[in-house]
């Protein structure tokens, strides 16, 4: 089940692993299909404009779309996925890989010439590649009105009136997120499980991240906050929601009183109504061991870790300046396996870091099979502005990243083969996303692992949770019957 990018030209980014053909539009690489999934909520009568939002990257930018629909809202946008109508056009954009960024440009040619009779038609321009480019992303793309960083989403409405009422480009770029962090309006794009962002930023500084340049420090959102919207959430008749954060696992360190992720879990695991909660993204040097016990005591928390290793060699990892060594990292799965036996367990992979040997990489291979991921990420490195290592002289071929890469999503994907086999003819609680965009006479939906699987049923089950024999297994994705 892996998702996989496939080269530093890659068109996607971190989504949620455990992609499949079935969930493809909005996790796909090479999906070129809009992103922009709408709500199935009536429309209020009283919005005379329309917005579409195309994003791209991680799970924290779609959920800042659904953010911006909810404050666009309040000045009278309904959001569209038909770009003809768009009074207002944003690209929530992302910088992780040197792929993710040209996207933005092109789509800016695309949206420049589709509104060139439309002089009333607004562009803007949000989220990391925006917060790193300001105002230069005028000079690149003539047809841009306003631009806005990852910090200042709240301050959006108010930027798209000043470019309305006066005509001139606007843009606003701050470089942290306000002391007391705003409590935004939502339009959510999914009516079963929801998205929490409950900390923000990242204070590691990974050689070839450039997540902390353009996300800023880490931020906590108070406990409180989080459990008030999670109430929301389950009296709007949510079933799951996923905690999300760039460096999740550090979630409560700068708060007072200090708390930590397990806090956090127990104190929200029994809001009723929510029967699932997951948490993404996690750094392993984090995961501590009351983490990984509130996961197991609490019966909402699903068995399911996503943990980016990024390298199975420790002289990689070391010069990935990532804080851990390989043998770390195993201890932990032993942990969570000790605990937890039928977890699954995903992550992240690199191929090609600078001065990565082949012999390094092969360890990286090697510890796929060793671990048995059940689904990876996996990227060829790409050279990111203000990080250390894209200066670094001993700079990985093209064709060699593309190489491992591919042998790498080999390994992949044979372990995530063999994990999934392990859940034949066991019976997995779904819960039901929607139909099957491959067959729509089937349903597809998530085990509490995170996994997909296809099985008939009526639409009315879509929103509940139901039992299903697994029948099938491909790497990608189950196959079942209801029970
Ligand atoms: N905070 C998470 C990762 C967030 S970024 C963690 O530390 O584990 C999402 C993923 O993008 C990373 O896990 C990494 O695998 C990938 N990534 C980040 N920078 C990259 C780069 N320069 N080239 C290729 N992949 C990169
Ligand atoms: Fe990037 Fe490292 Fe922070 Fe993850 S922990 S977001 S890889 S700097
Ligand atoms: Fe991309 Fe920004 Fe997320 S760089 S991966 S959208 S935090």
């Amino acid at each position: 089940m892996s998702q996989t990018f496939t080269d530093d030209k890659s068109t996607a980014e971190l989504t949620i692993p455990v992609a499949s053909a079935d969930a493809c539009c909005a996790e796909e690489t090479s999906c070129t299909e809009p992103s922009v999934v709408l709500s199935t909520k009536p429309v209020p009568s009283n919005l005379d404009k329309h917005v579409y939002i195309e994003t791209f990257g991680c799970q924290m930018n779609k959920s800042d779309s659904e953010h911006m629909f909810g404050l666009l809202e309040e000045i009278g946008y309904a959001a569209t996925d038909d770009l003809k109508i768009a009074d207002l056009m944003i690209l929530n954009t992302c910088a992780i890989r040197g792929g993710a960024e040209d996207k933005v440009y092109s789509y800016l040619g695309h949206w420049r010439k589709i509104t060139r009779d439309r002089p009333d038609t607004l562009i803007a321009v949000g989220g990391c590649v925006a917060q790193d480019e300001g105002e230069n992303l005028f000079e690149r793309s003539p047809a841009v009105d306003i631009v806005f960083g990852t910090h200042n989403l709240h301050r959006l409405p108010d930027l798209v009136l000043q470019a309305r009422n006066t005509g001139k480009r606007v843009v606003e770029i701050i470089q942290e997120l306000p002391e007391d962090l705003p409590e935004t309006p939502v339009i959510r794009m999914n009516d079963t499980t929801a998205w929490v962002s409950i900390i923000y930023g990242c204070d590691y500084n990974c050689t070839y991240c450039i997540v902390p340049y353009v996300r800023g420090r880490e931020k906590s959102r108070s406990p409180e906050s989080i459990a008030r919207e999670m109430e929301e959430l389950a009296a709007s008749g949510y079933k799951e929601v996923t905690l999300l954060g760039q460096n999740v696992t550090a979630y409560g360190h700068d708060l007072d009183p200090q708390i930590h992720l397990g806090d956090l879990i127990r104190q929200v695991g029994g809001i009723s109504g929510i029967k699932r909660i997951r948490f993404l993204t996690g750094h392993p040097r984090d995961l501590n061991p009351e983490i990984i016990d509130a996961v197991a005591e609490v019966d909402s928390a699903c068995e399911y870790f996503h943990l980016p290793i990024q390298a199975g060699d420790d002289r990689t990892l070391r010069r990935m300046a990532r804080g851990y060594k390989v043998d770390f990292y195993k201890r932990i799965v032993d942990q969570i396996r000790t605990r937890i036996p039928d977890a699954a367990i995903t992550s992240d992979i690199i191929a090609g870091f600078p001065g990565e040997t082949e012999e390094e990489f092969l360890n990286s291979v090697r510890l796929v099979e060793e671990i048995g991921f059940d689904a990876c990420n996996t990227a060829a490195y790409s050279p990111r502005n203000h990080t250390p290592s894209a200066n670094w002289p001993d700079q990985i071929p093209h064709e060699v990243k593309q190489e491992r890469l591919r042998f790498l999503n080999m390994a992949v994907s044979e372990s995530s083969h063999k994990c999934n086999q392990k859940l034949l003819n066991t019976v997995q609680e779904l819960l039901v996303e929607g139909r099957s965009t491959r067959n729509p006479e089937r349903l597809t939906g998530r085990t509490r692992t995170n996994k997909l699987v296809n099985f008939a049923g009526d639409e009315k089950l879509i929103g509940q949770l139901v039992n299903v024999k697994i029948q099938s297994a491909n790497p990608w994705a189950l196959r079942g019957e209801l029970a």
